[in-house]
């Protein structure tokens, strides 16, 4: 397939490199001018252009610029860039809707969005990573392409509908972005203990296995979900008198998980009565 990527950032470039690996063709990597696209471009044996230029369509156009750039530029290219027969042209948003690109749509493109459900902080790894990963597709006569496309990359492909697309992006934040803020609490205790971070990591691993095994329910473990309310009473003292910052949040997960393993009632009045240790105590 031959490839045009606009925005030469990290999720347009990590998909540019594992396509060319893949043996896909990159005819043009466009970035707002022509030298913010050069380096790019050689890094996949492909023409360099600035979005002034004429570039060209190609079989499949990727415009991987910021979720709120995306309709401009969407916009900017249907009155100046005419489509190759077949064309299409999909933007890499997980939250942004298919309906961003319908400039392009009534320039004759066939439009739809392909989001990497995985994280790309930078080209290399973000290539490397991609094998293996899930891609969000919203299309309709796009989606096969897409979907071909991804799987030449090693990716798993599934349908989001438009109307789906916040929500689903909510449910991919959760994933990603909940857990660090729990292990940061983490980090914080376990400095204020005297223990290395880094001893928890088997631990952090096989739970995350656990729940994908399992079922993020099933999966639940310790002293919440053990219905253990005298042991989680102590944690909260000791919690409060070393890190008091993140007594609120420590407790707040735990109606959460007590919620979550069905003893929400037993830890709701255990923490409505539960006050901070006076100093000394
Ligand atoms: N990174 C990830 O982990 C990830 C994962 C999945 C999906 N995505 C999606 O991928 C898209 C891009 O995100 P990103 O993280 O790759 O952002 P990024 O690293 O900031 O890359 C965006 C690129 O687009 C370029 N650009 C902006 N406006 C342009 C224009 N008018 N003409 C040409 N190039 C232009 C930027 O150039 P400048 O640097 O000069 O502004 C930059 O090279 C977003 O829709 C995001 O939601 C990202």
């Amino acid at each position: 397939m031959n490839l045009t990527i606009v925005g030469p950032g990290r999720a347009g470039m990590s998909i540019a490199i594992a396509a060319h690996r893949a043996g896909h063709s990159i005819d043009a990597v466009v970035g707002r001018t022509l030298a913010s696209a050069d380096v790019a471009a050689a890094r996949v044996d492909a023409t360099p252009y600035g979005i002034d230029a004429d570039f060209p369509s190609s079989e499949l156009m990727l415009i991987s610029s910021r979720d709120d750039s995306i309709g401009e530029l969407a916009a900017l290219i249907a009155g100046r860039i005419a489509p190759q027969p077949g064309c299409g042209v999909a933007h890499l948003s997980g939250l942004v809707p298919r309906t961003a690109l319908a400039s392009l749509a009534g320039a004759g493109y066939r439009t739809g969005t392909f989001h990497p459900l995985q994280t790309l902080p930078n080209p290399d790894s973000g290539a490397a990573r991609l094998s293996g990963a899930w891609v969000g597709i919203t299309a309709d006569d796009l989606a096969a392409t897409l979907s071909d496309f991804a799987r030449s990359l090693g990716m798993k492909p599934f349908e989001i509908a438009d109307n789906k697309k916040a929500l689903y992006h909510a449910a991919a934040s959760a994933a990603a972005n909940f857990p660090l803020a729990s292990l940061a609490m983490s980090y914080d205790l376990f400095a204020a203990s005297g223990v290395p971070f880094e001893a928890a990591q088997p631990l952090v691993e096989a739970i995350v296995a656990n729940a994908f095994e399992l079922g993020p329910r099933a999966a639940l473990t310790g002293p919440v979900a053990r219905g253990d309310v005298g042991t989680v009473r102590k944690q909260l003292d000791a919690v409060a008198g070393a890190q008091p910052s993140w007594i609120g949040d420590f407790a707040a997960a735990v109606r959460v998980l007590a919620r979550l393993s069905g003893n929400g009632p037993q830890f709701d009045e255990m923490l409505d009565n539960w006050r901070r240790p006076e100093a000394g105590t």
